[in-house]
């Protein structure tokens, strides 16, 4: 595992940017694995500000994003897909982009029709992860055991409770979400991680230098050949020197 320690949030912003940059120089018609949440929002900020001063082009790239809520439409500001084109979609020339559909019903299907999708994409070539306070990734929550391809999740109740401020009310929470499973994470080539702030620190601690465990999803992630883990100084505080 390679690992930065950038000393605050635009450092590890502009390193992660600098990475996913690369990837799309070395391999223009790459596949990124994208992530939406706080802690990447800063890299997209470069990611775009490369693309309007012409230094980057994403005309053949194609992303995947790892989750997306069931039952909410692309139209509604908490959707992830509503999220992205806010963020990135919307401002640079990606060739297509893809999430789950939260809006399909039938919820074997569209996993099977997602995790088809990214295999036929050839694999994903760099996937870019937050990490949650709990060590989930995606929304692979700590569990029994590692669930392997994309599935169909029910939100934990902090989850939902944490997330009613967003809606107007608690029964327009989402209850379930897509996401991408582990072995659907662990097959991409590249992985890197951004996290950022001291409330990150023992997950960080816990993940990357403590047992392979699912109930530390992201732990898994010391099992893959290609990882890079950026970090604000806050968030490092507490790994191993
Ligand atoms: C987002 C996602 C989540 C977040 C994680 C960290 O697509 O899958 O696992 O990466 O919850 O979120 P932030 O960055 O908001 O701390």
């Amino acid at each position: 595992m390679k690992i930065f320690i950038a000393k605050d949030y635009n450092e590890m912003s502009r390193k992660a940017a600098n990475i996913i940059a690369a990837q799309v120089i070395v391999k223009p018609d790459c596949v990124l694995g994208l992530a939406t949440g706080s802690t990447p929002i800063g890299a997209y900020e470069e990611l775009v500000k490369r693309y309007q001063a012409g230094d980057l082009d994403f005309s053949e790239v194609t992303s995947v994003n790892l989750d997306e809520y069931k039952g909410l439409p692309k139209e509604n500001d908490q959707s992830y897909d509503y999220f992205m084109r806010e963020h990135l979609f919307q401002h640079i020339n990606m060739k297509a982009s893809y999430l789950p559909d939260g809006m399909k019903e039938d919820a074997e299907e569209e996993c099977r029709r997602y995790e088809e999708l990214i295999q036929s994409l050839g694999g994903v070539d760099l996937q870019l992860l937050g990490l949650g306070h709990n060590g989930h990734i995606g929304f692979n929550e700590p569990a029994e055991i590692f669930e392997k391809e994309t599935h169909c999740v029910d939100l934990q109740p902090s989850t939902i409770e944490a997330n009613k401020r967003f809606f107007a009310s608690a029964d327009e929470v989402p209850k379930k979400a897509y996401t991408m499973g582990i072995q659907t994470i662990m097959r991409a080539k590249k992985i890197l991680v951004v996290v950022s702030g001291a409330d990150k620190a023992d997950i960080v601690r816990d993940a990357f230098f403590g047992p392979v465990t699912p109930h530390v999803p992201a732990s898994i992630l010391q099992m893959h050949s290609d990882v890079t883990l950026i970090g604000d100084e806050a968030a490092m505080a507490k790994i191993p020197r």
